[in-house]
């Protein structure tokens, strides 16, 4: 879908499909235009209760000639009270969605929440834009005949004010990139593992390199091997599929680049568990146990496009977790990169040691902060459900960049604690460390993910996001359709880059 902005009349847009964003409280000075217009149509609905504004409410009228519109949609916004960026992207979402229902080609709009609304024009366009682009995301790939629906073929956005057209222009542009990041992030997660594997991540990769003169390097078994990354290596040697070790560099040519940001993501392309084999129902759905490395490849991505000026790297360590004569077996013990020795209790606790190679490689950067992203434990989705990741961290600073990323992006993250009682989980008799507590300890197994983690860092900033319980769609989301990949995460992080001060 186009989406073109343009100051002046909205009345004289060229378009079939005009909306109207009506409050449920009183009607806005466009609403009541609108209602001029149509010789009082949307008071006769509120005043027979037919239409009321209630968010997600929807009405299509039929101007007949009183308007230059085919057809207006109606669409509630709800309470002024709790409008804010997050609903501006669920009801254009919503808008969208029933524009495409009637086949509308050429769709006009005003800014949403802009006015009483009090939300910055800059916020305000960008979640619009957001909203009405993820809203329309369907993933159709594998389908031989998918369902014909098409989109509308423009958004033509209207501003109140000539002077905001170029802001509103940029705002477009921005919520753009981060919705593209979005639905890059929730391909890579719908397409199938034998499709999704370590390799099409590392091309992907490569490709978007290619696109925003990002630097991609791709480690091979035997470099990994050089770099004594024995952790990673394990969780790959039971598949056929090589693994490969991502390294993406977004690296600005100007001097005033600052320090260097670091993003992590686990790309375990499918999880059996290995020997430790999930349960049939439980392995369902682990194609998405590369949401992480989906979400860094993707804010890289949304990172090229907005020219960030800093330097950024991306490292995604990517494996498939399978059984085999070759795979590794509970009771092994591996040397991680940085020396650490580690008894394998699970080997269904994969996601940790590729990540564990990855954070000491993230060391060689000296970085300002480190940001890790996994779909790491089951017992995260056990603790906040499916409405939010968790966030474990040793800075303050870097929690608080996070949280403030979260609010910006509608991404929800919610602060989780490192007790020392979790280390003392994974003390092993044979190792230096074991990589799981074992069946007894499935209580606080996220925090003893967290905690285990921690023993390969040697830099002050670092947070760990399990997005265990996000990474699929949880349908209460309009802008989040179906039930395959949220994209969760490219966002987030790619407005946590975009934001951080040194
Ligand atoms: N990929 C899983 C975690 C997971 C489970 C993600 C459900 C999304 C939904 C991870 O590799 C895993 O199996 N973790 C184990 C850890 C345990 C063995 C310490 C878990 O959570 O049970
Ligand atoms: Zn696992
Ligand atoms: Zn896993």
């Amino acid at each position: 879908m186009e989406i073109n902005v343009r100051s002046g009349d909205i009345f004289t847009a060229e378009a079939d499909t005009l909306l109207v964003f009506v409050p449920q409280e009183e009607l806005s000075p466009f609403a009541k235009r609108v209602n001029e217009a149509l010789g009082g149509w949307l008071e006769d609905l509120r005043a027979n209760g037919d239409f009321s504004g209630k968010r997600g409410e929807s009405q299509v009228l039929y101007p007949r000639g009183q308007m230059s519109f085919q057809r207006v949609i109606l669409i509630g916004i709800g309470k002024r009270e709790d409008f804010d960026a997050e609903a501006v992207r669920r009801v254009a979402a919503i808008a969208l969605q029933r524009a495409r229902q009637l086949k509308a080609q050429k769709v006009a709009s005003m800014t949403i929440g802009t006015g009483s609304g009090h939300i910055a024009l800059r916020v305000a366009v960008r979640a619009m834009i957001e909203g009405a682009l993820l809203g329309l995301y369907r993933y159709t790939a594998q389908k031989s005949a998918p369902e014909e629906l098409s989109d509308p073929e423009q958004l033509l956005l209207c501003v109140y004010d000539d002077a905001d057209l170029t802001q509103t222009q940029q705002a477009a542009a921005e919520g753009r990139a981060y919705a593209e990041g979005t639905m890059l992030a929730r391909d890579l997660v719908n397409m199938p593992p034998n499709f999704c594997t370590p390799t099409y991540l590392a091309e992907k990769a490569q490709e978007i390199g290619a696109r925003h003169s990002q630097k991609v390097t791709v480690l091979e078994r035997s470099q990994m091997e050089a770099l004594k990354m024995g952790a990673l290596l394990a969780v790959a040697q039971g598949s056929e599929a090589p693994p490969h070790f991502i390294i993406m560099e977004h690296e600005p040519s100007l001097a005033e680049a600052g320090k260097t940001l670091v993003l992590v993501g686990k790309g375990v392309t499918f999880d059996t568990g290995g020997y430790s084999l999930k349960p049939v129902d439980n392995m369902v759905g682990m194609k998405a146990d590369m949401s992480g490395a989906a979400a860094v490849i993707a804010a890289m991505q949304i990172i090229g496009t907005l020219e960030v000026k800093r330097h950024v790297v991306g490292l995604v360590p990517a494996a498939d977790n399978m059984v085999s004569g070759r795979a590794y077996r509970p009771e092994d013990v591996i040397t991680a990169s940085n020396g650490k020795t580690v008894e394998i209790i699970s080997t269904d606790a994969e996601g940790r040691l590729l990540l564990a190679d990855a954070l000491v490689y993230a060391s060689r950067y000296q970085p300002a902060a480190v940001v890790d992203i996994a779909t790491l434990t089951g017992g995260m989705a056990v603790a906040l459900g499916n409405t939010a990741g968790g966030v474990f961290y040793t800075d303050q600073k870097l929690k608080e960049s996070l949280m403030s990323a979260s609010d910006d992006s509608g991404e929800r993250l919610w602060p989780m604690p490192i007790y020392p009682e979790y280390s003392k989980v994974i003390e092993s008799e044979t190792a230096d460390i074991r990589n799981s507590g074992g069946s007894a300890s499935r209580m606080g197994s996220a925090g003893i993910g967290a905690a285990f983690l921690k023993h390969f860092v040697d830099y002050p900033a670092w947070a760990h996001i399990d997005m265990a319980g996000v990474m699929h769609n949880s349908g209460d989301v309009p802008y989040a359709p179906g039930k395959g990949g949220s994209g969760y995460g490219a966002r987030l992080l790619a407005q946590w880059v975009a934001n951080w001060q040194d």
